[in-house]
C-alpha cells in the first residue's frame, strides 16, 4: 500500500526518485508526487493523479525539479479519493493542496498506512487554527508534527516524538523539514522502510526494488524508531530521542530480478521465473541430500514436541495453507488447522501450549497476518514465519524464519512466491513426518527426489503454454466461471479462482466439487465455463462426476489434469495435462496453467495485469 522513496545526497534528486516509484508502482498507483529541495530554497511540490507516468510527464522526467534532497510517493488510497487534492507529498502551511510549485511550509511529509484517530486529531489542530485542504490522514500528521514543533521550538526528532506518541494506526513517514535542508527525516510503525546509504548518498524506500539499482547495503528502521539521514549518513533515535545504533544489512538480491527483462509484464516474467524460484528455495532446505531446517531454529526436539499447527495467512498465502493442510496431515499426521489472518486476530482462540503458529507472507509485511503473528506470541504459542522479503516486520518479529528464495516480486498478483511457499511447506511436512517416524528412510527419499523433479516439469508446462494461451484467450470475456476440486485440488482451485479474477475481472469462485450441489449448482447454465482440477487420483472419479453434472446443466468443461487420466476427456470439452509428481506436490504443477489462464485472460481483455485495479502487492492497512 502506497510506495514511498526519499534521496539526498550529490545528484539530482528528482530522476532518482522518479526511478524509484516506478519500481514501487505496484504498491499504489492512484496518484503520485514528489517534493525536492535545493539547497536551502523551499521545497518544490508536484503531484499527478492516474499512473505515475503522467507525474512522469508533468516534470519532463524529473529535469523541471532542480535539488539533491526530496522525497516521493505513489499512493493507493484509503481515506479520500484519488485526486491532486488528496495526493502526496503534504504540507504544514494553509495552502491549496492541489497547488503545485514552491510551497511555504515548515514541514512536508508523505506517508503510508492508517492514522486511525485523524479525526480526533484534526479537531484539536482546527482549534489551533489550522485548515485543512485534503481529506487525508496524512495532512493531520504533517499538521500536528508541525504543531509541536512550532509549540514546543523543539528539533524534527523531538516533534515527530511527541506526534507518534498521539497517533494511533500503522505509518511510514518521510519528511523534511525547512530548516534543515538536504536532511530527511523517517519514522514507521508496522509499516515497511528501509534505508540504505552508499557513498555520500543515501536512499529511503517503503520496499527494497526502489533502491536495488543504487545500494544493497541497508538499514531496517525498527518500530517507533526516528531516521536522520543526511547524504552519506543516517542516524537513528528510539522514542526517547536518544541515539540508537542499527546494524546494516547486505540484500542479495539481483538488481536484475527487479527488470522486465524483455518480458511484456512482470507477471509473465514471474511465471516464468518459478522453476528458478522452487529451485533456489528448495536448495536453501536441502544439504547434502537431505532436508535442514536448521536456519530457522527449529530442532529435532522442538519439532517433536509439536501437538498442532494452526496456519494463518491472507490471500493467496493463505491458498497455500489450505494446500499445507492436507499434505502436513497426511504425511506427518499433525493436526492442522488453517484460518485467515483477518479473522484468527479478532476471534477468541484456544491453543495449547505445544501448537506451532505458521505465518505464510510474502512481503512480511501484511497487516492482518503480522497482528495475528503478535496475538500468537502473546498468547506464548511458538511461532514460525515463511517469509519471502528478508528483514521484513513478520520475519524480525517471529520465532523462527524459513525465507522462501523467490527473489523480488514486483506484479501484484504473487505467483512465484506461492510456489515457493509449497516448496517450504512440502520440505516442513516430509522432514516432520520422517521425525515423527511416520514414514520411512526409503519414502523421505523418494520424496526428496519427487521434490528436486518440480523445477523440470514447471519447465515442461512453460513450454507448453500456448494451449492454454489460447483457451484463455476464447474464454476471457466469459461471465462466470467456476473452478472445482476435491482436497488439494480444492486449493488449488482457490489459487486458480483468484488468479482469474483479480487480474482478468471475471467473476470466479472456487468450490469443493462436492459441495457443489448444496446450492451453487444452481447458477450453472448454458456455456458457464467450469474448470475441474483433478490430480488426486483417489478422488478424480469422484471430481469427474461433479464436472459430468455441471455439463448436464450446460457448463463447458476444462478439466485439469495429468499425462495418462485420458479417460477425462469423455467428460470434458478441453483439457490441460501437466506432468505427473508425486500426489502431495501437484499443486506445484497444476496451479502453472492456472497462473497463465489468468494472466492471458488479463491481457487478452486489454487490461493492466502487473498492476490490477484497487489492488496493492503488500496490504499493509487493515
Ligand atoms: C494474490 C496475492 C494476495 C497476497 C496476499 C498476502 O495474487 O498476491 O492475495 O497473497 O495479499 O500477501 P503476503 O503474502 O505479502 O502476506
Amino acid at each position: 500500500m502506497c510506495g514511498i522513496v526519499g534521496y539526498t545526497g550529490t545528484s539530482q534528486a528528482a530522476p532518482i526518485l522518479l526511478d524509484g516509484l516506478a519500481r514501487l508502482e505496484y504498491r499504489g498507483y492512484d496518484s503520485a508526487g514528489l517534493a525536492i529541495r535545493d539547497g536551502s530554497e523551499l521545497a518544490q511540490v508536484v503531484k499527478s493523479t492516474g499512473k505515475l507516468r503522467s507525474l512522469i510527464e508533468k516534470t519532463d522526467s524529473g529535469r523541471s525539479l532542480a535539488g539533491t534532497c526530496g522525497i516521493g510517493h505513489t499512493r493507493w488510497a484509503t481515506h479520500g479519493e484519488p485526486s491532486q487534492t488528496n495526493a502526496h507529498p503534504h504540507v504544514s502551511g494553509n495552502c491549496t493542496g492541489s497547488a503545485c510549485g514552491q510551497v511555504e511550509s515548515e514541514v512536508v511529509g508523505v506517508h503510508n498506512g492508517i492514522i486511525e484517530n485523524y479525526l480526533e486529531l484534526r479537531d484539536k489542530l482546527s482549534r489551533h487554527g489550522y485548515q485543512f485542504y485534503s481529506e487525508t490522514d496524512t495532512e493531520v500528521v504533517v499538521k500536528l508534527i508541525d504543531y509541536y514543533y512550532r509549540k514546543y521550538k523543539i528539533g524534527p526528532v523531538d516533534a515527530i516524538n511527541r506526534t507518534l506518541v498521539r497517533v494511533r494506526g500503522t505509518y511510514a513517514l518521510a519528511l523534511m523539514f525547512r530548516d534543515h535542508p538536504g536532511e530527511i527525516y523517517a519514522a514507521r510503525k508496522d509499516a515497511p522502510m528501509i534505508i540504505g546509504v552508499s557513498g555520500e548518498n543515501s536512499y529511503l524506500a517503503s520496499d527494497v526494488p526502489a533502491i536495488l539499482n543504487y545500494t544493497r547495503s541497508v538499514y531496517y528502521i525498527g518500530n517507533l524508531q526516528i531516521a536522520r539521514v543526511l547524504p552519506g549518513e543516517v542516524h537513528f533515535y528510539d522514542l526517547n530521542g536518544d541515539e540508537v545504533q542499527l546494524e546494516r544489512t547486505e540484500i542479495t538480491w539481483d538488481a536484475k530480478a527487479a527488470e522486465k527483462n524483455g518480458f511484456e509484464h512482470f507477471m509473465i516474467k514471474e511465471i516464468y521465473e518459478q522453476p528458478a524460484a522452487v529451485r533456489d528455495t528448495l536448495a536453501s532446505l536441502l544439504c547434502d541430500g537431505k532436508i535442514s531446517l536448521a536456519d530457522t531454529g527449529l530442532d529435532d526436539t522442538t519439532l517433536r514436541s509439536v501437538s498442532s499447527i494452526r496456519i494463518v495467512a491472507c490471500g493467496s498465502a493463505w491458498h497455500v495453507g489450505m494446500a499445507a493442510q492436507y499434505i502436513l496431515e497426511d504425511l506427518a499426521q499433525i493436526p492442522v488447522r488453517v484460518e485467515l489472518a483477518s479473522e484468527y486476530r479478532y476471534r477468541k482462540v484456544l491453543s495449547d501450549d505445544r501448537e506451532l503458529l505458521i505465518v505464510i507472507s510474502q512481503s512480511g509485511e501484511t497487516a492482518d497476518s503480522l497482528a495475528a503473528l503478535r496475538k500468537g506470541k502473546d498468547m506464548g504459542i511458538r511461532t514460525l514465519a515463511i517469509v519471502n522479503v528478508v528483514g521484513s516486520t513478520i520475519a524480525r518479529e517471529a520465532d523462527h524464519v524459513l525465507y522462501t528464495h523467490a527473489g523480488p516480486e514486483i506484479a501484484v498478483a504473487t505467483t512465484k512466491a506461492y510456489s515457493s511457499q509449497l516448496i517450504a511447506i512440502y520440505c516442513l511436512a516430509v522432514e516432520t513426518a520422517f521425525m515423527l517416524g511416520r514414514i520411512d528412510e526409503e519414502a523421505y527419499e523418494y520424496y526428496i527426489q519427487e521434490l528436486t523433479s518440480l523445477p523440470d516439469k514447471i519447465t515442461r508446462i512453460l513450454e507448453e503454454k500456448e494451449r492454454i494461451q489460447w483457451f484463455a484467450s476464447k474464454y476471457s470475456n466469459a461471465r462466470d466461471i467456476f473452478f472445482i476440486g476435491r482436497g488439494l485440488d480444492y486449493a488449488i482451485s482457490l489459487e486458480g479462482s483468484l488468479k482469474a479474477k483479480e487480474i482478468s475481472y471475471v467473476h470466479s469462485e472456487a468450490y469443493a466439487a462436492g459441495e457443489l450441489k448444496h446450492g451453487t449448482i444452481s447458477l450453472i447454465e448454458d456455456n458457464i465455463l467450469v474448470i475441474g482440477v483433478l490430480t488426486q487420483k483417489d478422488l478424480f472419479e469422484k471430481t469427474v462426476s461433479n464436472m459430468a453434472e455441471c455439463k448436464a446443466r450446460g457448463a463447458y468443461l476444462m478439466a485439469l489434469t495429468s499425462y495418462g487420466n485420458y479417460s477425462v476427456e469423455d467428460s470434458a470439452d478441453f483439457t490441460v495435462y501437466v506432468p505427473k509428481a508425486d500426489p502431495h506436490f501437484m499443486a506445484s504443477l497444476a496451479v502453472v496453467p492456472l497462473q497463465l489462464f489468468g494472466y492471458y485472460s488479463g491481457v487478452a481483455r486489454g487490461l493492466d495485469v502487473d498492476k490490477p485495479r484497487n489492488l496493492a502487492k503488500s496490504v499493509t492497512v487493515e
